[in-house]
């Protein structure tokens, strides 16, 4: 059986970020979308939405940074056959898929983690009993709010104001009030040095600089106290934080994706995870998928760090 992913989204989506996000998100940095390539997928105008494209690619160039903005417009003004606009549009795309997904369908990734347990004891590992605490990169908050049950004031910084929007939403329903929520990103948080005793980020940070990098692990030390402690709940590159003095820890016990019923993991395994993952549930008939089947470690495993100053 042959099955296909429709695309989740289109260049005109990219409307949705403002100046700040898309100035990050289209940067000479690792991790980024090279302005190069955003600049091609942006070359020739279609034109049954010729002003929109043209308004939106204006946006963006003078949302960019100098360096690369002068690499846009160059790009912009080239000219490109229709595969490889095609072919830039898409990749473009595939970079942007998950930050479209925050800003443009926070919904669809609110169903996507409701099924997506990650391991709390990476807390104790924290410290945050009576402590104040910055959950960096918190979405709509699957960490900030076991992590405010505990802790005596919790700061829950992310850039894309719809998950901020989501957890606030949370917070009034569960009466949790010791929570400040705060647009920043990892390489600027707006906070004071040594104002926090420990800073949790959770399936968020990581070594490329457009996902913090060594700038945003220097934010992390400058705004934790000494003796405080910085914790990455299910690093991507744990060998990288390793490297940077972190200890490396697996916690015990065993994790899956479980969604309410079958229809639900169905559609979230055909929006999120594709072919490998339906093929899965087809053979299994059970809402259950085991991280291995999707070639992700379990959200079990964590790199922490004393700060010492
Ligand atoms: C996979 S979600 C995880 C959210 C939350 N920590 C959780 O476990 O549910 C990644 C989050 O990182 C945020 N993010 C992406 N780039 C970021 C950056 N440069 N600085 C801070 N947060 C960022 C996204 O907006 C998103 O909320």
């Amino acid at each position: 059986m042959s099955i296909e992913i429709a695309a989740a989204f289109s260049l005109d989506d990219l409307a949705v970020f403002d100046e700040t996000r898309l100035r990050e998100l289209i940067a000479n940095v690792s991790g980024a979308v090279p302005p190069a390539l955003a600049g091609r997928a942006f070359a020739t105008d279609q034109p049954d939405r010729k002003a929109l494209l043209a308004d939106l690619a204006e946006r963006i160039e003078r949302a960019l940074a100098p360096d690369a903005r002068a690499a846009f417009a160059l790009s912009r003004q080239q000219t490109v056959t229709a595969g490889e606009r095609a072919s830039a549009q898409s990749t473009m795309l595939d970079l942007l898929f998950w930050e479209l997904t925050y800003w443009k369908t926070p919904d669809e990734y609110e169903r996507l983690i409701a099924g997506e347990q990650v391991h709390m004891g990476a807390l104790d590992f924290a410290r945050v009993d009576g402590a104040v605490a910055l959950d960096a990169g918190a979405g709509a908050g699957r960490v900030t709010l076991p992590l405010a049950r505990r802790a005596h004031t919790v700061y829950a910084m992310d850039p894309a104001p719809p998950l901020l929007r989501l957890l606030e939403c949370k917070l009034t329903s569960t009466g949790l009030r010791n929570v400040h929520l705060l647009r920043g990103a990892f390489r600027r948080v707006p906070l004071p040095d040594d104002s926090v005793d420990a800073v949790v980020s959770c399936s968020a940070f990581g070594p490329q600089e457009a996902r913090g990098g060594q700038c945003g692990l220097d934010e992390f030390l400058r705004v934790t106290r000494p003796g405080g402690r910085i914790v990455i709940m299910w690093p991507e590159d744990p060998a990288w934080f390793v490297g940077h003095g972190f200890q490396y820890t697996t916690l015990p016990g065993h994790l899956s994706y479980t969604f309410p019923t079958l229809e639900d993991a169905w559609e979230i395994a055909t929006r999120f995870y594709g072919a490998a993952a339906i093929q899965r549930l087809e053979a299994t008939h059970r809402p259950e998928l085991p991280f291995h089947a999707l070639g992700v470690r379990e959200p079990r495993d964590l790199c922490w760090l004393t700060v010492r100053k």
